[in-house]
């Protein structure tokens, strides 16, 4: 027990390790007791100090620096003859609970903590000292600084001795004020969304009028110049009449009203449309088609189409021929990520001499995105269509309605409709913003849409749409679009001059078919532009001397293991698997369906997020082997007592549709004559109960998935026969085509000849 000077604090906690300036002299004594009082009522526990430093104060007046030890009890007082109150002291410093009782409690504690402070906008420094703390009661002292909790509270703190008692009850009062806070901060926004930014946009334009005023430009001259604008715009008379109207209302209200600056913000936009401003269009068709092909390699088919379609818009110009409700049909680019639609919207508006605006539709559910919200909403804005024109700053430009299977619609209302009435000639001369509320132009604007999958554009949308469909590139193809545009695009962007670098046909076909697989070229762009990027660093390093050639050697060293291999031949070396060809949202692609048998009753498993059609395709397949056993060479005994599984790898991707039919009935024999499928074969077709192949989509992008893959021969339905034109003529002649009616001839050209059945 120790004798120590008593210092009262008021309304004041000093916890342990916690460091304060008091303005007190005591004396030679090297500890204090430091005990918080509250009315003169003094609180049961303290804390022993020591004196770090004696200080004195200006004035003559002396100040003590203590530092907090640990934590005590006072026990019996006495009075010291210098009129100062000493008191015994049972000394109570922590008592270290084993660190599994506290790891959990603190844990949450500096979570809780780190909170608050990234709320309060701490810089990192406050959060690095709680995190430094190791001591479960000393960082549930740490609560001592915080500014949010009352006397009373760190008093309890302070007088809970029980070290796990006290991180609990730090905890407890911490995760009120981070409720708290939280609550807080979204008042606090949702006020200075609304009300607030009023208020604040009032303050900074009545000091813009005072430095307005200072500068000799009064009122009147910032209300001549909007009556200026208003004319120089050359609006329509209608929406001319609607600006002056509200203009007459801001002079009339003053500035200093709060709805001021709301009319002001409406002014400006209807001020931002370029109501005058059109782009003299070319609608030469030949020039057309000479700036389409500056722009992109191949799409011989895509860029006909386009410029067809421009021609017919010539002509109908020309000739006056009015709009009607079916000649707004769209022009819509529909194919697989990274084939060019979004950059031939952009070579079209060039062509054409137009203006170019995207406008991604991806994830807008809200009607209001596409029409805006009336003014009577706090905040509310112009939609999509208008900043569009805006942005375009001519009343014809070209709008890329950009992702359009991908709009959705809910509760809020479906933006496809208002979509279709910007799209509908008989209506889109007079389409109304919610928010401007005044009739905009938009029947020069000429709308291209894209999507990477027709199916899941609103019907409605669709049924207006000229579709052009982009199926992917060939390996040639891509070969000569690297060499034409990515190629030297990236040369470019790498900070290298073309004669420094080059890359040579070898080593580009490396790149295509080994460290890609895609319909489009964006990542093969990606992977030049990684090739490149280190070419410049070793020409920067003084590693190599430019000129430099890429070679297969380079690539293999700069993008390190291929990536892709031809595993056709690996996966169906057992009965059971076969190779089908298939459609989706990025494109052809080749996909093994597997098969397996065991013990069981009769049932079927499917796996592989196979979609209900798919699903369907399996059961028949099964069936049809089945019924068709004996004429398959397959023992009717294989059944008995078995259930099989049918699985389509790559199960993170959604697969659908009836086209696998021809490759089910295919694993299923294999599997059960012990036959295994040519591994240079795909196949596609839907099949029916009597085994009858049936047609299917998807044609030229199923077939370059097959060539790519390295496939040499595909069966397709004989009602197919038409679409292999479609099919570039290169890969035509590299492929061999087999067309079947029924699934027997699939079986007959498919399976090798027999190794072993399965037993019964
Ligand atoms: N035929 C081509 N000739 C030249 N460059 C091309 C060609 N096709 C695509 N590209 C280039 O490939 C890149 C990707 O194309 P783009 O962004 O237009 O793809 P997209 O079809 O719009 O894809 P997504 O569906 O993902 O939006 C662009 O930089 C484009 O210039
Ligand atoms: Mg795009």
């Amino acid at each position: 027990m120790e004798q120590l000077r008593l210092i009262g604090l008021d309304d004041t906690v000093v916890f342990p390790s916690m460091t304060v300036t008091l303005p007190v002299d005591v004396g030679d004594d090297s500890r204090v007791f430091l005990v918080p009082r509250h009315d003169k009522e003094y609180a049961a526990i303290g804390v022993v100090a020591e004196v770090v430093e004696r200080v004195r104060l200006q004035g003559g007046g002396k100040a003590t620096v203590f530092k907090g030890l640990h934590r005590g009890a006072a026990g019996a007082a006495r009075s010291a003859a210098d009129g100062q109150l000493l008191v015994d002291v049972e000394e109570r410093p922590d008592v270290t609970p084993a660190p599994s009782h506290t790891a959990e409690l603190e844990r949450e504690y500096r979570a809780v903590v780190l909170e608050i402070l990234d709320l309060r906008g701490d810089d990192g420094r406050v959060a690095a000292f709680v995190r430094a703390i190791t001591e479960a009661g000393m960082l549930a002292d740490t609560s001592g600084y915080s500014p949010d909790l009352t006397f009373a509270h760190k008093v309890q703190l302070l007088e809970t001795l029980d070290v796990v008692e006290r991180l609990t009850l730090a905890l407890r009062l911490q995760r009120e004020r981070l409720a708290e806070l939280q609550v807080r901060k979204r008042i606090r926004e949702d006020v200075e969304s609304g009300a607030q930014k009023q208020q604040r946009d009032y303050f900074l334009r009545r000091q813009l009028d005072s430095i307005r005023k200072e500068l000799g430009e009064d009122e009147s001259s910032v209300a001549d110049e909007y009556r200026q604008k208003i004319i120089a715009a050359q609006m329509p008379d209608a929406v001319r009449a609607q600006a002056e109207r509200e203009f007459g209302r801001l002079e009339r209200m003053g500035d200093s009203s709060p709805e001021a600056s709301m009319i002001r913000t409406y002014i400006d936009w209807l001020l931002a449309v370029p109501w005058a401003h059109r782009s003299e269009e070319r609608l030469d068709p030949v020039h057309a088609r000479a700036v389409l092909d500056a722009d992109h390699a191949g799409l011989d088919d895509v860029k006909e189409r386009i410029v067809e379609h421009l021609a017919v818009r010539k002509l109908r110009t020309e000739r006056g021929v009015p709009n009607d409700r079916r000649s707004g049909i769209i022009l819509t680019l529909i194919g697989p990520p990274g084939t060019g639609k979004t950059s031939i919207g952009e070579s079209i508006a060039r062509a054409t001499g137009r203006a170019f605006v995207r406008m991604s539709l991806g994830g807008v559910r809200d009607e209001a995105e596409i029409r805006g919200h009336r003014r009577t909403y706090i905040g509310a804005l112009p939609g999509r269509l208008v900043r569009a024109v805006r942005d375009a700053g001519t009343m014809n430009p070209v709008i890329m309605l950009d992702e359009v299977d991908k709009v959705g619609a809910d509760w809020r209302g479906d933006p496809s409709a208002a979509l279709l009435e910007v799209l509908d000639p008989a209506q889109n001369h007079a389409f109304r913003d919610h928010y401007l509320d005044v009739e905009l132009d938009l029947s020069e604007v000429l709308f291209i849409a894209t999507a990477n999958v027709a199916d899941t554009i609103p019907g409605p949308l669709f049924d207006r749409m000229e579709v052009v469909r982009f199926d992917g590139y060939t390996v040639e193809e891509k070969i000569a679009i690297a060499r034409g545009y990515l190629w030297p695009r990236q040369v470019e962007r790498n900070g290298l001059r073309p004669d420094e670098v080059s890359i040579e046909d070898g080593a580009l076909h490396t790149v295509v078919s080994a460290y890609t697989r895609e319909a489009g070229v964006r990542q093969l762009e990606r992977e030049l532009g990684t090739l490149l990027r280190k070419t410049a660093t070793r020409i920067a390093a003084g590693t190599i001397v430019a000129p430099a050639t890429v070679d297969d050697a380079v690539v293999r060293e700069a993008l390190g293991r291929p990536k892709f291999h031809q595993e056709a031949a690996v996966r169906t070396a057992v009965p059971g698997v076969a190779t089908g060809l298939a459609v989706t949202a990025t494109g052809g692609d080749v996909l093994f369906v597997e098969a397996a048998t065991m013990a069981g009753n009769g049932e079927l498993v499917l796996t592989g997020q196979l979609g209900d059609v798919m699903k369907e395709s399996a059961r028949i397949a099964l069936t049809y082997v089945r019924s068709h056993a004996a004429a398959l060479g397959i023992d009717e005994g294989a059944f008995r007592r078995r259930e099989f599984h049918i699985h389509v790898p790559a199960g993170a991707i959604p697969k659908d549709g009836p086209s696998a039919g021809v490759t089910m009935v295919t694993a299923l024999t294999s599997l059960l004559t012990g036959q295994p499928v040519k591994h240079t074969l795909g196949m596609t077709g839907e099949v029916t109960l009597q085994g009858r192949v049936l047609p299917i989509g998807g044609v030229k992008q199923k077939v370059l998935a097959a060539h790519a893959a390295g496939l040499t021969d595909v069966v397709l339905p004989e009602r197919n026969r038409g679409d292999i034109d479609d099919v570039p003529a290169d890969v035509r002649a590299a492929m061999r085509f087999h067309f079947a009616d029924c699934v027997d001839q699939v079986l007959a050209l498919a399976l090798e000849p027999r190794q072993h059945a399965i037993a019964a």
